[in-house]
């Protein structure tokens, strides 16, 4: 890493699934990649191989560990234009059976990581006008079932993206969010059922899941120059289903 003029994009949860298509896509574009997360095994194996990238293990939810990633940034020889908060656990189940550990456990990953991360870098990235994305969901745009503790965080999450952006627009610094849609990956793959997959078919205009590299576009467009006059917006990559309030199976034009 010897090129001062490469700007460096921090991903978290960059080991797989959003994270580590929006780690290639960001090398693709030249960018180099800081790689974060709690996986060390499956972020050395997503990091062996590629070039321009920095992999560090840590948990985004831990102040000290965040401390650690922001000195092992910090040592790198250009600037951090863009940080990108993916890190992510999904934990589905009624009220009834979340319990207080499992409500911390999805409040620490989706909503404190997000808040740590982002003072943690902030001065970085106001000397470079940087750019921050966080990655909430659908399910913090609308309410469900078995998403007490999800769906709040991403609705936290949420907000916390437009404080951002109101607050570290002082500073020049960007704050989006991308609110991806059912995406095939692993954490989708651990909680959607046949069933759900089935009834995500019918909700969603555009008929299918998203794919990972469609949602790593969204979050590449908003670290980019092309957005530069874009903060504190919550964009949508979902197949249309968040424009669907009553777009009921049976009045499709094709049923
Ligand atoms: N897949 C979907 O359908 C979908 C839909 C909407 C939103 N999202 C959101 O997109 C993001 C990425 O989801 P994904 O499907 O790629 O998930 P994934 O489970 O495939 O990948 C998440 C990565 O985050 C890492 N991670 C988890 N906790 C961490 C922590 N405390 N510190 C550092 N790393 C940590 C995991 O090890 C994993 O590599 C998440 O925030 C998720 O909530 C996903």
């Amino acid at each position: 890493m010897t090129d001062k003029t490469q700007k460096t994009a921090l991903v978290t949860g960059a080991a797989r699934g959003i994270g580590l298509a929006t780690a290639h896509l960001f090398l693709d574009r030249g960018w180099r990649v800081a790689m974060v997360d709690i996986d060390g095994a499956e972020l050395g194996r997503a990091a062996s191989g590629l070039t321009d990238v920095l992999a560090i293990t840590a948990d985004v939810s831990d102040p000290e560990q965040v401390a650690g990633i922001r000195q092992k940034v910090s040592e790198l020889d250009s600037s951090l234009a863009a940080l990108v908060n993916n890190a992510g656990v999904a934990d589905f189940g009624p009220i009834a059976e979340t319990t207080f550990d499992r409500w911390r456990r999805v409040m620490a990953t989706n909503l404190d990581g997000p808040f740590l991360m982002t003072q943690a870098f902030t001065e970085a990235l106001a000397k470079a006008r940087g750019a921050v994305v966080n990655i909430t969901s659908i399910s913090g745009v609308r309410a469900s079932t078995l998403r007490v503790a999800y769906g709040t965080s991403k609705a936290a999450l949420a907000h916390l993206t437009l404080q951002q952006a109101v607050e570290l627009g002082e500073l020049g610094v960007r704050v989006n969010a991308v609110a991806p849609g059912p995406v095939d990956t692993k954490l989708a793959m651990a909680v959607h059922t046949a069933d759900i997959r089935a009834a995500y078919h019918d909700a969603i205009p555009l008929n299918r899941y998203g794919q990972e590299a469609e949602i790593a576009n969204a979050i590449v467009f908003l670290c980019s120059a092309e957005a530069s006059y874009v903060t504190g917006q919550i964009l949508a990559a979902d197949g249309g289903f968040s424009a669907a309030g009553v777009g009921l199976p049976s009045l499709r034009l094709s049923d």
